[in-house]
């Protein structure tokens, strides 16, 4: 028998991280969300809770969102100590009210890094990935109009990973869970999703290695294998992607060592 999802209502205790600006210093604030509809998403709960206290002439509490469907990464936050809250491969505004108990007590709070600075509230300045982005996320060659898809055969498996590094969502959780704040899955998967397709091939080495170092210039840790990037991932990318990135990166640098002009203005092999 296929058990039938409860409908009741449910009241929560929120603990909420609650700061002011930049430099100012932050506390937990404690908020009572009642008769919340176990189909309400999170950031809807939040709505609720933020038109109740704009009506008593208090501070609503900032988030960030967006697209409210798993796209943009803007909606980060850690629930309950989890990076995007209890739910697998879901990103916050995809998290639902029945995830959780009556009478539970939720906190939340932004995610914590170094090369994340808090904005106010639960919003983080996420500048630091836009500049490893900028770095090298990017491909030079005029892309033109979408060309028919027989004229560039590119292998399935090689097609198919690069969808998959492609997923990133850029939201940071995987710096977040880590207890390095290391950077390495978001990395890994800008430098895979281009470096696994023909089209990436020319800025290959220029890539990884502009892309790394921009990621050690915006103080993030280092990577000590643990895993808890891909486990708090929305999009599941998996750690293989970071094995992948060291082998460019070893590559890339000793090609670099060799022969200098190479690293600035061609890629390498496969
Ligand atoms: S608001 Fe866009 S991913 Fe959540």
């Amino acid at each position: 028998m296929v058990a039938v999802p409860s409908t009741a209502p449910l009241n929560v205790t929120l603990r909420v991280w609650r700061q002011a600006g930049p430099n100012q210093p932050g506390k937990f604030v404690e908020y009572t969300a009642k008769g919340c509809s176990p189909n309400m998403s999170f950031l809807e709960m939040l709505d609720v809770v933020n038109d109740e206290l704009t009506l008593k002439g208090e501070e609503p509490i900032a988030f960030a969102h967006d697209c409210r469907e798993g796209i943009c990464g803007t909606c980060s936050c850690t629930i309950n100590g989890k990076p995007h809250g209890p739910g697998k491969a879901i990103a916050t505004c995809q998290t639902y009210m029945r995830s959780f108990k009556d009478g539970e007590t939720i906190v939340v709070e932004p995610f914590r890094a170094a090369a994340f600075p808090i904005v106010k509230d639960l919003i983080t300045d996420r500048t630091a990935f836009e500049k490893i982005q900028q770095a090298g996320g990017f491909i030079t060659a005029r892309a033109g109009s979408a060309p028919d898809a027989n004229c560039l055969p590119i292998p399935k498996g090689d097609a198919d990973r690069a969808m998959d590094a492609a997923q990133c969502i850029g939201c940071g959780a995987c710096v977040a869970a880590c207890k390095n704040a290391s950077a390495m899955l978001f990395v890994a998967a800008k430098v895979s999703h281009l470096g696994l397709l023909p089209q990436g091939q020319a800025e290959r080495d220029r890539r990884v290695l502009a892309m790394v170092t921009t990621m050690d210039e915006q103080g993030f840790g280092s990577c000590t294998n643990q895993y808890e990037c891909s486990a708090a991932c929305p999009k599941t990318i998996s750690h293989d992607f970071i094995a992948r990135l060291n082998r460019d990166y070893l590559a890339a640098s000793l090609r670099s060592a060799f022969k200098p002009e190479a690293a600035s203005s061609e890629g390498g092999g496969a």
